[in-house]
């Protein structure tokens, strides 16, 4: 699910790439944030919170508070709702407050 055309904005055209998610492979467009393409492939829940494990989904969108830190390619901690796809990242749902892979 994407917005495609708005009346206001623009959406410049960008390369398509596939990324593993969690071990499944999906597509999302290069340069857009991660959390977009997961977005776009119907992926809500980013992570759990440490006491509660309650899910956690997209909150601040701009990379001011925890609420979408996963693992990428390894390192844990990174927020994907800033953070720039790139073809072949590794994408993964991170557990407790994440371990250097
Ligand atoms: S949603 Fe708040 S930092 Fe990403």
């Amino acid at each position: 699910m994407r917005i495609t055309n708005h009346p206001i904005l623009a959406f410049p055209e960008r390369e398509k790439v596939l990324f593993i998610f969690d071990g499944e492979t999906l597509e999302g467009f290069s340069g857009e944030p991660i959390v977009a393409a997961l977005h776009a492939a119907g992926v809500r829940v980013l992570r759990h919170s440490l006491r509660h494990k309650r899910p956690r989904g997209l909150f601040c969108a701009i990379g001011n508070c925890s609420s979408c830190l996963m693992t990428v390619d390894g390192l844990p901690n990174v927020r994907v709702c800033t953070e720039p796809l790139q073809a072949g990242m590794k994408v993964e749902t991170q557990k407790g407050r994440g371990e250097v892979l």
